[in-house]
Parts: structure tokens; sequence; C-alpha cells
């Protein structure tokens, strides 16, 4: 599996035949790594309905004719404007010729922040395990650190994880490295930092401080990639 972070807490996450992105925050992202219109999906993927995460969700899935994956309240939205989407709730999971998404819980913020500056009620906010193939991608979403993320470790095999660090509006990197030591990952992938000066953090330092607990980490910049 190859995952390429492009900014924020955005993901293009491709194996064997598949590639599907996770919150699309690009266009207004000032340190995104690729371009809304060069994106080739065969799923979009939402944690929630932050505009920091929803982003160019709509103009991807409209362009690639792929479906969104996301809450009940904001598939209704999608189905609105005519375009394909795939409910998922809680601790429920998805399947698809390519593989299987399950929404894991995620203690945050529920509105769905419209183009057009409304915000509506976006269902329940989620992290999600990503499968394709064989391998297991766990994106937390925006979260503060909670216990049953033990859990999650115990009952998955996560080849890579992606934890937010940025504090303030989700777990800071205190916290999130104590998530990683109970999620058992094979790698940790640091997220939702630096795009914005409030959420100012050192992604190395995070990493450094994951190998003194014997995890293995990778602060990557947008645009880089890892295998897994
Ligand atoms: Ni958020
Ligand atoms: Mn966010």
């Amino acid at each position: 599996m190859n995952i390429q972070y492009l900014g924020h807490s955005c993901f293009l996450v491709q194996h064997e035949d598949t590639r599907v992105i996770i919150d699309p925050f690009l266009t207004h992202n000032p340190k995104a790594a690729m371009k809304a219109e060069d994106v080739q999906v065969d799923a979009v993927i939402l944690t929630h309905g932050h505009g920091d995460h929803f982003g160019d969700a709509l103009d991807i899935a409209r362009k690639n004719d792929c479906p969104i994956v996301a809450s009940y309240e904001i598939c209704e939205y999608v189905n609105e404007q005519g375009l394909k989407s795939v409910s998922v709730g809680l601790g429920g999971s998805v399947k698809f010729d390519w593989g299987r998404v399950k929404q894991t819980l995620a203690f945050h913020g529920t509105g769905l922040e419209l183009p057009d500056g409304r915000t509506i009620n976006g269902g329940n906010p989620a992290g999600v395990l990503v499968t394709i193939g064989d391998k297991t991608f766990y994106h937390a979403g925006d979260t503060g650190l909670f216990g049953d993320m033990k859990l999650i470790g115990e009952l998955n095999r996560l080849d890579a994880a992606a934890l937010p660090i940025g504090d303030k509006f989700t777990m800071g990197p205190e916290d999130a490295l104590v998530a990683a030591t109970w999620l058992n990952a094979g790698l940790y992938i640091p997220m939702h930092y630096n795009t914005f000066p409030a959420i100012a953090q050192d992604g190395d330092q995070w990493v450094s401080n994951l190998a003194e607990c014997g995890l293995r980490g990778a602060a990557l910049k947008p645009g880089e990639s890892v295998s897994v």
C-alpha cells in the first residue's frame, strides 16, 4: 500500500489497482501538494464535514464519477447534489469490490460546512479503517484521545495509522503519542498540523519521541509518500 500525504489530513491511498482519497482539503489549503482536478480515484472517503476535511469532495467525486463514503447525514447532502454516496455509521463497515471502509469513533464536532458558508448537521465525526487488499490504514480523523483506541489496536492489524498532532482542535503531540502506544500500527504518520499557525507543531520531534518508545513514524511533507 502506498500512502501519499497531500497536506493537512488528506491522504491518497493506493494499493494494487485501487486509489482512494481521504479528507480532500486541497483548493483552500495553502500547503496542498495536489490540485483537486488532478486527483484520480475510485472513492472519496470523509471522516467528517468540517471544511478542512470536506474540502473538494464534491468536485473530485463529480470528476471521477465515484462515490463519497461518509456519514448518513453527509451522504444525504451529497445525494441532493446529484452525486453518488455510500453511507456508513460509527462501528459499521461497507464493502467495495476493492476493499472495505469501517468507521471508528472520533470525539469532535459534527457540522457539515457547505461551500456557501452555511453549516448543517453532518452526523457523527469519525475515524476510518481503510482496507484495500491485505493492507489496512487507520485515519483517526479529528479527535481527542480516547481509551477505546486500545480496542482499535487490539481488533485490527494496522499497517499504518495517521494521527492528528496539531492540538487546539484535536489531540496534541503528547496525547497522540499515547494513542500510538495503544494502536500497534506498523507506522505512524502525523497529520492536522502546520497548515495554519494555530496548529503549529514539530512533526520530526514527534517521530523522534515515537522512536524512543520503540515505534516507527514518518513525518511526511505534503507530497511525500511511504509504502507499507
Ligand atoms: Ni474538524
Ligand atoms: Mn480539522
